[in-house]
C-alpha cells in the first residue's frame, strides 16, 4: 500500500487541492464499483473519478460510506452527461447525482463533452457556475474541451475551468490542447493514461520500465506524474489497481521523459470532442 500523503497534490486555479493519482471506474459494472473503490482506498488511493454516464455513482458512494473515512479525505469527481446539457436540466441532474452518491458536496462536477452541435455548454457553464458559488461543488470543470471550446468560455463566462480533463497517453498526447489548457490557468487530467492498455507493450517503454525494475503501467503514469498531469488510471484487478498508484520510489530522467515523448502518433481511442453527440443516456 502506498501512504495517501505519498501522492501530491495539485492545486487547481481557485486553491482546492487534489491528489495527482485517482482511480478511473468507466465501465465498471455498478455492482463491481464498491469492492473497487474500498480496493482502491485500502491501496491508498484519495481521489475516485466516475461520471453519470457510466452508471455507477451508487457504487461509488457505497464505498465512501463503507471505508470509514471522512467525507473530506477523499477527492470525489463526477460528470455531466451530454443529454443533460441546459441550465436547469444540468441543475437537476447534479441533484441526480449527489443522490446517487449519497453526498452533500462533489470535489470536481465536470461537463463531460462540449457537444458543439447542440450548442449548449455555454448555458450549462451557467449551471456549474451557480453550482459552484452555492458550494455544492468545491470546483468545475470540462472534459474533451478543444482550445475553441475553451476560448468560448473565457470569453461568455465568468468562472475559469479548474480542470480539462481529456484523452493522453503515449500515442496521443493533444500538445495544442494541453497548451491551451495550460495557457487559461486550467489543470490538465489525462484519461484513458494508460491507452487503455494499448500503449503498455510499446518497446520504449519497456526499455524504460526494465532499467527501473517497474511495470510498463508505472513507467507511463510516472510519466504522466512528472508531466503535471493529473491521472486517473483504472484497473479491476486487485494487484495493477495497488501497483498503478506505486510510482513514487522512482523518476524517470529527462531523457527517458523524452523518449515517451517522441511517441505520440496521433492514435486517438475515444471519441472526436469536436462531433461527439451522444446522450449518454442507456441505450
Ligand atoms: N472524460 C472522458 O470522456 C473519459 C473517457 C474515458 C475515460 N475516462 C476516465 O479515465 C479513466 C481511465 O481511462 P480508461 O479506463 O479508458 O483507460 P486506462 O486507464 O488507460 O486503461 C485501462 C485498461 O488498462 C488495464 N490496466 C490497468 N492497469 C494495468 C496494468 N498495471 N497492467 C496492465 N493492464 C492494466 C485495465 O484492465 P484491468 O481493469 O483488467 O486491470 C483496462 O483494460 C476511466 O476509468 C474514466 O474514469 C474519461
Amino acid at each position: 500500500m502506498v501512504s495517501p500523503t505519498q501522492v501530491p497534490d495539485v492545486v487547481l486555479n481557485n486553491g482546492v487541492t487534489v491528489p495527482q493519482v485517482g482511480l478511473g471506474v468507466f465501465k465498471v459494472p455498478d455492482d463491481a464499483t464498491q469492492q473497487n473503490v474500498e480496493q482502491a482506498l485500502e491501496a491508498g488511493y484519495r481521489h475516485i473519478d466516475t461520471a453519470a454516464g457510466y452508471y455507477n455513482e451508487a457504487g461509488v458512494g457505497a464505498a465512501l460510506r463503507a471505508s470509514g473515512l471522512r467525507r473530506d479525505e477523499i477527492f470525489v469527481t463526477t460528470k455531466l452527461r451530454n443529454g443533460d446539457q441546459g441550465y436547469e436540466s444540468a441543475l437537476q441532474a447534479f441533484e441526480d447525482s449527489r443522490e446517487e452518491l449519497d453526498v452533500e458536496f462533489v470535489d470536481l462536477y465536470l461537463v463531460h463533452w462540449p457537444v458543439p452541435s447542440k450548442d449548449l455548454y455555454v448555458e450549462t457553464w451557467r449551471a456549474f457556475e451557480k453550482l459552484y458559488a452555492d458550494g455544492a461543488a468545491r470546483a468545475i470543470g470540462v472534459s474533451n474541451f478543444l482550445p475553441e471550446h475553451l476560448a468560448r468560455l473565457l470569453a461568455e463566462t465568468d468562472v475559469v475551468p479548474a480542470v480539462n480533463q481529456i484523452e493522453v497517453h503515449p500515442t496521443y498526447q493533444q500538445r495544442a490542447t494541453q497548451a491551451a489548457t495550460r495557457a487559461a490557468g486550467i489543470a490538465v487530467e489525462a484519461y484513458s493514461p494508460l491507452g487503455r492498455g494499448a500503449d503498455l507493450g510499446h518497446p520504449a517503454v519497456a526499455a524504460v520500465a526494465d532499467a527501473h525494475g517497474v511495470t510498463p503501467a508505472q513507467t507511463i503514469l510516472r510519466w504522466h506524474v512528472q508531466s503535471d498531469r493529473i491521472v486517473i488510471p483504472k484497473s479491476v484487478d486487485p494487484e495493477r489497481l495497488a501497483s498503478n498508484i506505486d510510482l513514487f520510489g522512482f523518476a524517470l530522467s529527462p531523457d527517458e521523459v523524452a523518449a515517451i515523448d517522441a511517441l505520440d502518433s496521433d492514435a486517438r481511442l475515444g471519441s472526436d470532442p469536436a462531433t461527439a453527440a451522444f446522450s449518454q443516456y442507456p441505450a
